[in-house]
């Protein structure tokens, strides 16, 4: 188990003071200016030394991305953009580090923008963090009182950063849709390219960043790349807030070493699986975006982005949602992909019309009501949307449904076997029945 001393993030639990002080006695904000002092590249050498990956989803290498922004500032400022909309089903850590811990990720936000050459930063937050904004907003005055941001700071490099409430689309928590709300626009996917780091934020070059990703990153200088790349898996270092729910004794955030293998995860932190581990049904590991992966699979697995990727699956957000052999996977794939078709923002055409298809079709599976040949055409779907889409979220509805045909087609199968021997006279069948085909 991670050691006290080794966590970043130390008020996880909101245990202590969020204020300034109370980060401030936590060691946030403690040499910050040797930091800022030092040159842009080698800032963004040492992000690279550690190893750091994005903590949004993707796990893209940060201090690689911060260095495809030009290298001088010309006409068009920089600018720093903070992803705070923390909306994929099953993740709830970076409201917690807004709520708890906000300093790290101010002074991760004035670190990074300097490593950027960024004199304005934004944080997008998520509409329905109400707390969690104004909690955000307190530390940043705080900040910006205490002259540790803003112009003619004490750090030496003039930094204003400004909290933007988002209206609760999960699309805009895509980095470019991000980026037309933030500009005032319908949050939609752009093209790719040209890429934010040459026109992003009001055409600007721009870095788009998770919550997690720059809240480390004063750590990061502080006890220097080698400490963090040291913690962790070769390519996969240091720690992670794994945010883990569903059928455990004890659902919680934690942080932890990443790599850890998800019977450690779950056994020193959560208490288990309920019922015990013969109980285990299946897992989806990162979020509701990745592929689910069986209990077998995964009771050994190390819990890091190669080796989840490995199980065609994936660390994602390290948002792991734990089911036991209670769980109608059917069921559970088909809210899934509900959710997909609710958030899908329309404008590509396998994304709008075959999110809706893949959820009418489990709907009917969920019963049983439905041909066997179909399980393979909603897989050709799934495939005919994976890839084919202006953003990843037409990926993100494909995978869950993949991962249901790949591990779990013989439940399906069996439901559709039980609904053709025993239809109910109203067309349904019932509950009971549902759960014992599941079985
Ligand atoms: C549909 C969709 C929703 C996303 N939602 C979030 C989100 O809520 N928070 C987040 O940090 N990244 C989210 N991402 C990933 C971002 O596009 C982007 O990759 C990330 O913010 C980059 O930060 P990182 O490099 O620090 O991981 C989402 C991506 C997609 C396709
Ligand atoms: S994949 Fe879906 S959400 Fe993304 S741009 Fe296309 S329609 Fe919009």
């Amino acid at each position: 188990m991670l050691q006290d001393q080794v966590r970043i993030f130390t008020n996880l639990y909101g245990l202590h003071d969020p204020g300034l002080k109370g980060a401030m006695k936590r060691g946030n904000w403690h040499n910050t200016k040797k930091f800022v002092s030092m040159s842009r590249e080698q800032i963004v050498n040492e992000v690279k030394a550690s190893g750091l990956r994005g903590r949004g989803g993707a796990g893209f290498p940060t201090g690689l991305k911060w260095s495809f922004m030009p290298r001088e500032v010309g006409e068009r400022p920089h600018y720093l953009v903070v992803n705070a909309d923390e909306s994929e089903p099953g993740t709830c850590k970076d409201r917690e580090i807004m709520r708890h811990d906000p300093h790290l990720l101010i002074e991760g936000c004035l670190i990074a923008g300097r490593a950027m050459g960024c004199q304005a930063g934004y944080i997008y937050v998520r509409g329905e963090f109400i707390r969690e904004r104004e909690a955000l907003q307190r530390a940043i005055d705080e900040a910006y009182e205490a002259k540790l941001i803003g112009k003619n700071n004490k750090h030496g490099w003039d930094f204003d950063l400004y909290v933007h409430h988002g209206a609760g689309a999960y699309i805009c928590g895509e980095e470019t849709a991000l980026l037309e709300s933030l500009e005032g626009k319908k949050g939609q996917p752009r093209m790719k390219p040209p890429f934010p780091a040459n026109v992003g934020l009001y055409g600007a070059p721009t870095t788009i960043n998770n919550v997690e990703s720059i809240a480390v990153v004063p750590d990061i200088m502080r006890r220097g790349a080698g400490w963090f790349s040291s913690l962790g898996l070769e390519n996969n270092t240091g720690t992670k807030l794994f945010c883990i729910s569903g059928h455990v004794n004890n659902p919680c955030n934690v942080e932890e070493e990443m790599g850890i293998p998800f019977r450690e995860l779950i056994d020193k932190h959560c208490g288990g699986i309920r019922g015990g581990w013969s109980n285990l049904k299946a897992v989806i590991p990162g979020g509701s975006s990745v592929r689910c992966v069986p209990a077998h699979q995964i009771v050994d697995c190390p819990m890091c982005f190669d080796n989840l990727a490995k199980l065609k699956s994936g660390l994602g957000t390290a948002a792991v949602i734990v089911m036991d052999k209670s769980t109608d996977m059917i069921k559970a794939i088909a809210r899934l992909a509900y959710f997909y078709k609710h958030e899908s923002c329309g404008q590509c055409t396998p994304c709008r019309e075959g999110t809706g298809w893949m959820w009418r079709v489990l709907t009917r599976m969920i019963e049983g009501r439905a041909e066997k040949r179909e399980i393979d055409m909603l897989l050709d779907v799934s495939r005919q949307i994976e890839g084919h889409t202006i953003c990843a979220l037409g990926d993100a509805a494909a995978w869950p449904v993949q991962g249901l045909i790949t591990h779990f087609r013989h439940e399906i199968e069996a439901r559709i076997d039980q609904y053709t021997a025993n239809p109910d006279p109203d067309g349904a069948v019932s509950e009971k029945v549902a759960m014992e085909a599941a079985e």
